[in-house]
Parts: structure tokens; sequence; C-alpha cells
């Protein structure tokens, strides 16, 4: 089985993080979202690896995974020339899927259960379905197998209808009339079947060719779509409150890990991670928390839920429940909450006594001041 990552896209939801850098990239606990589901593929044992890639953020990103090797995978690198659909990603992707089985993963979403028992499940539906002539063939086989998790705002998501003896009948993508909360998590398994529906289809409402559109025209066609309800937590990264919730709950996994330099005068309490050439000065780190390399943390308290990334500073400060991203400094500042800081940024605190606040700020920030 192959496995095919969509990793391009526009990214517009996490803007103005994404205008400079791939939605994909944006790290959870210091690693980006992306390497979490390069590995849950290895873990499965796929190690042969498509990724599709925009022309916008595509350097970066193969940058940032190189060839593969650190996961002990394959990579294979496709070109989207422009977002025009999840079923478009894997239209695109077609000379590099041939007909074989794949499992598709949409790089910006996270699961905590791994794939292998989900792809365990349709290998075991395909390979052991006895047809009514006795022998093993794929007669009754499911075509596709989705995964589905409860959500309580299954407008923002595909839904999936399931009838009373637990059939997939239906499928829509973003509905404004919902037919369960059953949303399509963003994990699938097809087999070659699934390139005719995509050959067939119109673009959608949002000018896109859906992946769901393409499994309702499976199941028109007849063909059988396997489910299972997600186990364990899931979320889909793409704005700022998913994506710390996704950073909470990493953090909540990690081992205490002290390899940079923590002075007399500081505190690092429970399960924290500081990344080697950081240092901790006069500061305390609550865990959980992730201390980036080469950052410097003085005078400080960075609170629980905190990750900041490699070549920070962070000073005079009160950080908690925040993601910082390479390279930003945060200065003076009382405290800093429930908040995502992009790369090199700098939020510093001037004159304590005037109340003038400078900003050089991008577009679509969101900043608040009290
Ligand atoms: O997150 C789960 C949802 O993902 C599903 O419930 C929906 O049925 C499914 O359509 C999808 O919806 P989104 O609108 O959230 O998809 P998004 O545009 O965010 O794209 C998901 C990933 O695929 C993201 O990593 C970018 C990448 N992508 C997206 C498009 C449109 C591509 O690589 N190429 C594309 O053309």
């Amino acid at each position: 089985m192959k496995g095919l990552i969509l990793s391009g896209g526009a990214g517009t939801r996490l803007r103005p993080i994404t205008h400079t850098s791939a939605k994909q990239l944006v790290p959870i606990a210091n690693q980006p979202i992306l390497f979490y589901g390069i590995r849950d593929m290895a873990d499965a044992g796929i190690t042969d690896i498509g990724i599709v890639i925009s022309p916008a953020t595509g350097d970066e990103i193969r940058s940032a995974v190189g060839d593969g090797s650190d996961f002990g995978v394959t990579v294979t690198w496709i070109e989207q020339p422009e977002p025009l659909g999840l079923a478009h990603a894997v239209l695109v992707a077609r000379p590099y899927l041939l007909d074989d089985e794949f499992v598709m993963y949409l790089g910006d979403n996270m699961l905590e259960q791994g794939l292998a028992s989900f792809v365990e499940r349709f290998d075991a539906a395909r390979r052991h379905v006895p047809s009514p002539h006795g022998d093993e063939t794929l007669v009754g086989a499911p075509s596709a197998q989705i995964l589905l998790a409860k959500v309580n705002d299954p407008s923002s998501f595909g839904v999936a209808d399931i009838d009373t003896e637990g059939r997939v009948i239906g499928l829509v993508e973003k509905p404004d009339d919902p037919p369960s909360d059953l949303a399509l998590v963003g994990v699938y398994l097809f087999d070659a079947s699934i390139h005719e529906a995509i050959e067939n289809l119109q673009p959608s409402e949002r000018g896109e060719l859906e992946i769901t559109d393409a499994i309702q025209a499976l199941l028109n066609s007849g063909r059988v779509v396997h489910h299972e309800i997600l186990s364990g937590w899931w979320i889909d990264t793409g704005k700022k409150d998913p994506l710390l919730e996704c950073n909470r709950l990493v953090l909540d996994t990690i081992e205490r890990r002290v390899e940079g330099a923590v002075d007399a005068s500081s505190v690092v309490d429970g399960r924290v991670v500081i990344e080697s050439g950081a240092r901790v000065v006069n500061s305390t780190v609550r865990g959980p928390a992730i201390i980036g390399q080469d950052t410097v943390v003085e005078d400080a308290h960075v609170g629980p839920y905190s990750s900041i990334g490699r070549d920070c500073r962070i000073e005079r400060s009160e950080v908690d429940n925040t993601v910082v991203l390479p390279g930003a400094v945060v200065s003076d500042i009382p405290r800093l909450t429930d908040s995502l800081i992009g790369r090199d940024t700098i939020i510093r605190r001037g004159n304590a006594r005037s109340r003038a606040v400078r900003v050089m700020i991008g577009d679509n920030c969101h900043v608040e001041v009290e």
C-alpha cells in the first residue's frame, strides 16, 4: 500500500502565519504537524509516500522533510499547480499511485490513534471477503474506507449519512443541513476505483473537485464504503484555537528531558523538555512545556502548555498556553496567553508609564490589548 499526504492548498485560515510558510509546517510541540502524519504512516508499515505540494510552499516543505530517511520512508514529491481540491490532488498524483491501494492523509490533520489498525481492517476486509463461489475474491469488499468523528459543527466538514444497519449511504461536503454529526476525518483508504470516480467529477460550488463527491460516486455505482468511528482525539489544525488545543494534547504526552542549561536560581517543574543549547536563567518553567534549541528564557515564567520554538528569547515576561515559532522575542510582557506568535516576531513592552502601543503588524493579524 502507498501513502499520499496532501500538503498543498492555500492555507487561508491560519493567516498571517501561512502568508510566509506552509500551514502543515506550523509546529505542535516544536514538530511540524506534517511530521506526525509521516510518522503515523511509517508506524503503519507504509514507507512509500507521495507528498502533494503547491508551487508556493513546496520548497519549504521539501527542505523540512528531506528525502524521508529520517522517518524511514521514501518520499516522492508531487506538485499540484493549483489547489483545485482534494480529489484534484489525487488526479495529479495518479502517475505516482498507479493502480495501487493507498491511504490518503490530510497534512493539516492530527489524530491520537495511529493508522495501523485502520489500515489492517481495510486489508482484512479486502482480502478475506468470502465470495458466493467459495473462493477468495474481492466481491463485496470495500473500495474505500473512511474515518469519522462526532463533531458539534458538522457544517464545516464533509458529513456521512449512515443507515440503521451501520452502512455508509451518503456523503456531503460542508452541508447547510447536515444528515448527521459524523464528520469525515482527514484519513481515507482507497483502491484504484477512486480514479474512475474522480475522472467523472464536476467542481463543487467552491470550485473544487471534492473527494467527498468522489466517494459518493463510488456509492452511486454500487461500491462498498466501510467506515470506522475514531477513538481518541482528532484535530483539523487550520485555525488558532484548535492548534493550541492540539499543542496541549501533545504536550500532555511528552517525557521530561533537560538537555539545555538551567541555572541554580531557576525552577523547571514537571514534564518539560529543554532542548540542547537552550538556557533557562533565573526563571520558572512549569510543564507540560517545551523550550526549543538555543532559546533563552531569562527572568521569565513559562507556564503550562507552552511550546517555545528554537532561537527565541523570552525575557521578563509570563507566557502560558501559547505556541511561539522560531526566532521570536517576547520581552517585558506581563502575561501572554492563548497566543500563536509567528516566526521572528518581536513583542516588547516599552515605557510602562505610557499607554501608547507601537506596532508593525502584517495583514490579517489579530491583536488583543488589555
Ligand atoms: O479536516 C477534515 C476535512 O478536510 C473533511 O471533513 C472535509 O470533507 C475535506 O474536504 C477537508 O476539508 P477542508 O476544507 O478542511 O480541506 P482543506 O482545504 O483545509 O485541505 C486539507 C489539506 O489538503 C490541507 O493540508 C491542504 C491540502 N490540499 C487542499 C486542497 C484544496 C491540497 O494539498 N490540495 C488542494 O487542492
